[in-house]
């Protein structure tokens, strides 16, 4: 597995749209069309990371906590980047005083499941025929993480957007929290 030497996590804009798209492309069944994104997009919960300039990964939030759409371009995958969406996105709606996040998630999508409860979501419940587009069962699990509360210290701040920005900049696979 190799290490990621330059990488950063940004907050997705609409001008990452046609990238997000890209990627949803090759990576998952169901890509939200532009009308939808863009609607997402706005409401400003949406992460991506690029390497060396490339967006390799998003993940696209609503501002109620639901995590929309998640991917990670097949040739980042497992050096720690969708732990970094994960992170930057439950940081924000921590900061938003969100209690959890949750998404909807393939029954048969063990990588995503064993991903999701590696960063400590848990399965709710099953939805029966969540999706309309797979052969086999069009079942999803409902995954819920339960968040952190931002401990409100203003005193603090600063010496914590100086930790903040170490941490952004050390390798992702050095610290799976170390996204924020
Ligand atoms: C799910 C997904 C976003 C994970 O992204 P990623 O960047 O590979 O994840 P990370 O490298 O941060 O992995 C974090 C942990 O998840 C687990 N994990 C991730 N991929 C795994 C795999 N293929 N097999 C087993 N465990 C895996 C590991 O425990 C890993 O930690 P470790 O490397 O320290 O063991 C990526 O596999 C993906 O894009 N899949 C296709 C799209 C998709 O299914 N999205 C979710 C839709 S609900």
């Amino acid at each position: 597995m190799d290490p990621i030497d330059s990488y950063v996590v940004v907050k997705a804009h609409i001008f990452h749209q046609m990238q997000i798209r890209d990627i949803s492309m090759k990576c998952l069944p169901i890509t939200y069309d532009s009308m939808s994104m863009f609607n997402l997009l706005i409401q400003n919960c949406s992460y991506i990371v690029c390497v060396d300039k490339i967006v390799a990964g998003y993940i696209l939030c609503d501002d109620t906590g639901v995590i929309c759409s998640f991917a990670v371009l097949p040739e980042y995958r497992k050096k720690g980047i969708g732990a970094l969406l994960i992170n930057a996105a439950s940081k924000h709606y921590s900061e938003l005083k969100l209690k959890e996040t949750w998404l909807h998630v393939h029954v048969n999508n063990n990588v995503a499941i064993n991903f999701y409860k590696k960063m400590g979501f848990t399965v709710l419940k099953t939805v029966e025929n969540y999706y309309d587009c797979f052969k086999d069962t069009n079942d999803a699990y409902r995954m819920v993480l339960k968040l952190e509360p931002v401990l409100e210290t203003p005193e603090l701040e600063p010496a914590l957007k100086t930790l903040d920005e170490t941490i952004l900049k050390s390798k992702p696979k050095s610290d799976h929290v170390a996204t924020l």
